[in-house]
């Protein structure tokens, strides 16, 4: 089957969209541009609470923000509509790929930023929280930041614990409270006569913060607030260091080490002696991707050759996708033909992993090992014949 150029053209605004940063020019311009608006609209929205400024431009603000509207409306719909071309949805009915995608999180968050902007001309009231709502727009953001999405992986990961220590940290608050307003409640009934009066005190001082507008004056009630900042310090580094930790190991299985029982996988790997062996795996780096991710991209110019460890990929071919599973390699054409990439590969399963193999080593293991060298070489000519690269 041939994509005929309507399906041609809505799988090239999915690519476009969601390639993100980096890759072939196009995306690269239209997802810089998208960013760009996203931080001018934040300034803007900024400049805007300024009196002067207002007097000033405040028309100019205006016409930028039902601009930048109408852009976010555009740049939505096309999401929305391109979203039956995503891997992960193609297999699902058009209505029900374009349901799923526009409930994700990070699409629900792109509508409210502009939706009640967009529609602020037709309500006959006046509402600050629309204009808050605006803010949202910098969370899209996350959308092109590696760290942002790592940072979700984490606190999505760690919830539970995350969860534990809030309920310690309530206890604590409590406890606080309930401590300071039974040593001071006679002498400052103003500020600790009651335990809801005396948790503001309770939360300052866990926090270490201490604004100072509410103080203990008796020896007993110093005594206790110095016992609460302690208490503070432990319980606030209890998240901290949930959340540190969650994020170094994040960070850490995105540049996995490489061992022999991921290399023993690759059917072509695994008849190796073991000085062959050693060296196949120093010249491997291991990468971890989510399901759905894009490895390769067509167009790009290629660098490296893949081999799944664990998981799937799927090879978005113009006559349909292909699955390729554990053992199975990618990406070696454009190493072979020096041309750019000729599909382009998603992650077809969550923690999906793979084995990269840069230019120069790939280079450097058909001088030490011709032979896989050789099987790699006829398995892209059998690649090529069944589906020949339109680039
Ligand atoms: P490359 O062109 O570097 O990037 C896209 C990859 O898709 C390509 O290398 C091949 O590894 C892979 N590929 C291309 N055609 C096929 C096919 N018919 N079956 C499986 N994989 C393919």
């Amino acid at each position: 089957m041939v994509d005929s150029g309507g399906h041609a053209f809505r799988r090239r605004v999915a690519h476009v969209l969601e390639a993100g940063i980096g890759h072939e020019t196009i995306a690269t311009v239209v997802n810089v541009g998208l960013v760009v608006l996203i931080v001018a609209n934040v300034l803007a929205f900024a400049a805007g609470t300024v009196p002067d400024i207002q007097a000033r431009y405040g028309w100019a603000l205006t016409v930028f923000e039902r601009a930048s509207v109408h852009i976010f409306a555009i740049e939505y719909a096309l999401r929305v509509w391109s979203a039956v071309e995503l891997p992960l949805l193609r297999g699902e009915p058009g209505w029900r790929a374009r349901l799923h995608h526009a409930t994700r999180p990070m699409q629900i968050v792109d509508l409210m930023s502009f939706l009640p902007s967009l529609l602020e001309p037709f309500v006959p009231f006046d509402l600050d929280a629309f204009r808050v709502l605006r803010l949202l727009r910098f969370l899209r953001i996350a959308r092109y930041s590696a760290a942002m999405q790592s940072l979700g992986h984490v606190l999505a990961a760690e919830r539970s614990a995350l969860l534990g220590a809030l309920v310690i940290m309530l206890t604590v608050m409590f406890f606080a409270a309930t401590g300071i307003y039974l040593l001071e409640r006679d002498v400052q009934p103003k500020a600790f006569g009651t335990v809801p009066d005396a948790m503001w005190w309770a939360v300052v001082t866990l926090a270490t913060v201490g604004y100072g507008d509410t103080v203990p004056v008796t020896a007993l009630g110093k005594v206790w607030g110095a016992l609460v900042i302690f208490a503070g310090l432990c319980v606030f580094a209890l998240p901290i260091g949930i959340i540190a930790t969650g994020f170094a190991q994040e960070i850490q299985k995105r540049n996995f080490v490489v061992t022999w029982a991921l290399v023993s996988r690759v059917p072509i790997f695994a008849g190796l002696d073991a000085a062959s062996a050693a060296q196949v795996m120093s010249l491997l780096k291991s990468e971890i991707y989510e399901e759905g991710d894009v490895i390769v991209h067509k167009g790009d110019p290629g660098s490296s050759m893949y081999f799944v460890a664990t998981g799937s990929v799927i090879v978005e071919l113009e006559t349909g996708d292909v699955q390729l599973g554990e053992g199975d390699f990618f990406g070696e054409m454009a190493l072979l033909d020096r041309k750019p990439r000729s599909h382009t590969v998603v992650a077809g399963s969550s923690r999906t992993r793979v084995l990269v193999l840069d230019r120069d080593d790939f280079e450097r293991l058909g001088r030490r090992m011709p032979d896989v060298v050789r099987r790699i070489r006829e398995v892209a000519e059998a690649r090529r014949a069944a589906s020949p690269p339109q680039i």
